[in-house]
């Protein structure tokens, strides 16, 4: 197994490794490279869905996604992410990603990982399309001045999936199930459960405000640490090749998904499936 560190803060490539037959010495690298650089691919794969989820849950518990009319109708764990459409109706979900965020940080508990296994990558005259963005949330913490360190050390942001994001447009199926899903309060600097670092957990599309602050004062505190956040010197971006396996860090890494491909001259399918995380703190 060969680990690569890209000249980002963040990510590495793997490869030489089968993840259908990963040993006990190489999951302990995939795992430590994991926890250190935030996004990692896996080149060249062939999983089935069951070696999938498989993988996934040597990372942590794997439950069936919230969206349920987007997973594999025989593995609810995963949810099929995709421009493809089938009489007229989208089989998986195609606007995943349109604004920089984390992963279900609308949960009380949000997913430790996020695992995409490309399996059709659209291309433009030889180039991949569809490129995904990611940010290190802990590189821009270290980066803030003490002043606002201590400003944002004990506040706590209030996330809710039907919230600003959503004014951007989905489906309304999706719409519905997310109005089911209850606001929820994260620190602002959250502190990674395993490596300990301190990572701004904040986005502009779910976060609606922080507790006992004037909303205009919440969201412009919000927006400033967001940007932060993304800046081009803590970034990486992923260009994609079939059979990539990429998993990235929640508290990590924020990710955002560029669309520059188009139905029904381009495809893109992908399997997502999330491994659980813990209370934050
Ligand atoms: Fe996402």
């Amino acid at each position: 197994m060969q680990i690569t560190h890209t000249p980002n803060v963040i990510g590495a490539h793997i490869t030489d490794v089968d993840l259908a037959r990963v040993t006990d010495a190489e999951f302990a690298g995939i795992e430590s490279t994991f926890n250190e650089r935030g996004v990692i691919c896996i080149r060249q794969q062939n999983l089935s869905e069951q070696q999938l989820i498989a993988f996934a849950r040597r990372f942590g518990s794997v439950a069936p996604h919230f969206l349920k009319h987007y997973t594999h109708p025989d593995h609810p764990e995963i949810l099929y992410i995709s421009n493809i459409q089938e009489n007229g109706k989208d089989i998986g979900h195609s606007d995943a990603g349109s604004v920089w965020h984390t992963d279900m940080s609308y949960t009380d508990k949000p997913p430790r990982a996020t695992l995409l296994y490309a399996l059709e990558v659209p291309t433009e005259n030889g180039k991949a399309l569809g490129n995904t963005l990611f940010s290190c949330a802990a590189a821009a913490y270290d980066s803030l001045p003490d002043a606002t360190k201590q400003r944002i050390a004990n506040l706590r942001a209030i996330h809710q999936v039907a919230g600003r994001r959503a004014k951007t447009g989905t489906g309304q199926q999706d719409q519905a199930l997310r109005r089911e899903q209850p606001a929820v309060i994260h620190p602002v600097a959250r502190t990674h459960p395993i490596t300990r670092r301190k990572c701004l957990y904040v986005s502009k599309g779910e976060c609606e405000g922080i507790e006992g602050m004037a909303q205009d004062e919440a969201l412009a505190l919000i927006d400033e640490l967001a940007d932060r956040t993304v800046e081009e010197r803590f970034r990486y971006t992923h260009h994609w090749q079939p059979r990539d396996l990429l998993m990235w860090d929640n508290c990590t890494v924020q990710h955002l998904a560029s669309f520059d491909y188009k139905w029904p001259q381009h495809r893109r399918l992908m399997h997502r499936v999330t491994v659980g995380g813990s209370a934050t703190f």
